[in-house]
This record gives C-alpha cells, structure tokens and sequence, in this order.
C-alpha cells in the first residue's frame, strides 16, 4: 500500500509523547489536567491494558489517538505518523475502535454495521459482503444467521462481537477498545475475553485496551500500565510483575485482595515445583499434567487428594513425581520472585492469604 511504504520504529507502534489534555469546560480550562504530560509507548503486536479508576483519563488519552479528542499539547505518532497530520478516514482505516455498549447503529442490520468502514472507503458490493461474512464468521457469529439481523435482537455479549468485527472489518494494524467487555455478564465477558485474545493472536494486530477492571487487565495484557489521576502512570509491567510486585501504594490498592489468587491464574506447574522421585512408575488414576494453571492445580488437590499425599505429575505420558499443597505455595513463591524488580525484598506469602486461595 502506497501509503504504508514509510519506514517506522519498530518498537512502537503508537508513541504519547509529553501528551496532555485540559478540557476547556467549566472552570474555563483552570481544573487539573484530565491527562498531562503522558509519555507512553504501545508495542507493535501487543496488548497493552491500561487500568486505574474512574476519571483518571483513561478515555481522554484513548480518544486523543484517534482524533475524536484533540491533545491540549504534545504529540501522538501512529506508526511515524503525527495522528493530526492523518486524514481522519484513513486514521479510521488504520485504527479500530470499539467501546463499551458498542455504538451500533440501531436502523442498520448487523452485516450494515459491519461494513461501515468499507463503505466509507467505496468498496465494493462483493468484497464488502466477502469480508463481513469471514469478520461475523471470526467473532463466532454464524453470517446466515446473524448477517440480518438488527441490533435489538441481539444479546449484549453479541452485540459487543459486532462492535469487534466493525471495527477489524479493515484488518486495521492498531484497534483501541475502551472498556469493550463492560456491559456484558461474567461469563459472557470471560469466554468473549478468551475469544478476543485468539483474534488477537491470529491477526497480531497492537491492541491498546482500556479497563477499570484489574482482573481483566491480568488475563487480557501483556503489559499493563496502572494509571492514577492525569493518566499518571504508577507502573507499567507485565501483568505478573504488576500483581507480584506492586510498584507503589496505588498498584498494591488496585492489586488488592484477589492478588494471589491472581499469582495463581498467572501461573503454571512447573518440574521445580514438583515433590517426590516417581520418575517413569507407572500411575494409573487421577494426575495433573506439567503446566497445567495454578489454579487447576489446587482444583484437582482439593478433589483427589484426600490423603494429603498429593496428586502424580505426568509429561508426555510418563510421571515424574507429586503435586502437593507444598508444591503450589513453592510454586506461588517463585512466581512471586519472577515478577521481582530491583532490590526490593522477596515477596512472603502470608499463610492465610495463600489459604484462601
Ligand atoms: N468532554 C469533557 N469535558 C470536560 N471534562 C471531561 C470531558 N471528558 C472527560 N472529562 C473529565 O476528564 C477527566 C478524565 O475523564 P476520562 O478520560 O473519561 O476518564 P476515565 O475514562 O479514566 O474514566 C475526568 O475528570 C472527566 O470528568
Ligand atoms: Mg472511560
């Protein structure tokens, strides 16, 4: 594409660069800075997660990059180019958005909402129609079923799959998603975070994701960056950094409660962690397989150790030793160690706290 032949950094796909945003209503302009002075990288292929509270600009700096929000000062550069120098159609073209509740159109069908980008950009009828069947078929909505259909006879979690397939509908390399899994039930939002992050995987496209919600941060990021007011960020780390080795009072309040219960969904069994000298005995019966998650792990300890013996290992077939309760806590530990910075003090797992996890 003519347009694409620039070359680029390739450490960055979007760059903030001494960004900020003071909106101009109310006080005339005199409040803080709902952003001010954000200097961020986004990663070309990775899903970066900012999260903090409410209002502390996590929309605004979503926003300023695909111009619906102009920064006050600063730059944002999108793949070497300053986002304001962009036409804003071809802006749309190379980044997708979707936000919470989604923004369908209600009086256009699902296959309609889908192809917004593409009609804008004067597609044709068949390739339009070619790539809303193959988006509706990758977000698990089966096009003859679906394709038809307004936006009212849709469940939320489906809804929010539509607001997914629009916004890749142009395969875009960078999609912004403003807390996308927020309307939707628990479980709706686990398997539609599970989904995402395959589509993620298979297309490789930069995600930046804005959440209030920690967990989802965890499972969704591979870096997250913790904001406080003024999009001021108090960390910014891989996700088990952030709950092992909370950077200031802020992360660890955000961190909370759940935190080794989310060590636990961060990590998996590894031979380190294992008891005993079984190798090659034949087992029959209940066993966990080397890196299975942490948390599984505890499930099958729970359900089939009733000896406190523990429960067989096997790799590939063969047992090589004993998960037990010990294991999991070494297991947290050393997770805990992992996701070490500098020379703070290793990390003691309170009893009750690895209890109830
Ligand atoms: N259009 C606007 N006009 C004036 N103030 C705004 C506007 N949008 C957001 N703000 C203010 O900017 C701050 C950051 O808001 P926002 O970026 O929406 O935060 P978040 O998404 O983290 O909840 C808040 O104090 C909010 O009230
Ligand atoms: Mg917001």
């Amino acid at each position: 594409m003519a347009d694409s032949v620039l070359q680029v950094a390739d450490e960055w796909a979007i760059r903030f660069d001494g960004v900020s945003k003071r909106y101009a209503s109310g006080e005339a302009g005199n409040g803080p800075a709902a952003v001010h002075d954000l200097n961020l990288d986004v990663r070309p292929h990775e899903v970066l997660v900012l999260v903090g509270p409410s209002g502390c600009g996590k929309s605004t700096t979503m926003r300023m990059a695909n111009r619906l929000v102009e920064p006050t000062s600063g730059r944002i550069l999108l793949e070497g180019d300053d986002v304001t120098d962009v036409d804003p159609v071809q802006l749309r073209r190379r980044m997708g958005y979707v936000i919470q509740n989604v923004g369908l159109f209600p009086h256009r069908t699902v296959a309609q909402n889908v192809a917004t980008v593409p009609k804008l950009l004067g597609w044709d009828r068949r390739r339009t129609r070619d790539r809303v069947d193959e988006l509706l078929t990758l977000v698990g909505l089966e096009p003859s079923r679906y394709a038809k259909r307004y936006p009212h006879e849709l469940s939320g979690g489906e809804r929010q799959r539509v607001g997914v397939a629009r916004a890749l509908a142009t395969d875009p390399p960078v999609l912004l998603m403003d807390e996308p899994f927020g309307a939707v039930d628990p479980v709706g939002r686990r398997r539609l975070q599970t989904e995402f992050a395959r589509i993620q995987r298979e297309l490789g496209t930069t995600v930046m994701l804005v959440t209030h919600d920690i967990d989802e941060a965890v499972r969704m990021a591979d870096r997250v960056a913790v904001l406080s007011e003024g999009a001021h960020i108090e960390q910014l780390a891989p996700p088990l950094e952030i709950v092992a080795r909370p950077a200031t009072d802020r992360v660890a309040d955000l961190v909370g409660r759940g935190r080794t219960a989310r060590l636990m969904s961060l990590g998996r069994l590894e031979r380190a962690d294992l008891e005993g000298d079984e190798a090659g005995t034949v087992v029959d019966g209940p066993h966990v397989e080397l890196g299975t998650d942490l948390g599984d792990v505890l499930d099958h300890l729970v359900d089939e150790d009733r000896g406190g013996v523990g429960v067989p290992v096997w790799e590939n077939g063969q047992a090589i030793g004993r998960v037990t309760g010990q294991s999991v806590l070494r297991a947290l530990r050393r997770l805990a160690d992992e996701g070490r910075t500098g020379e703070q003090e290793p990390l003691a797992l309170a009893d009750d706290e690895a209890a109830t996890a």
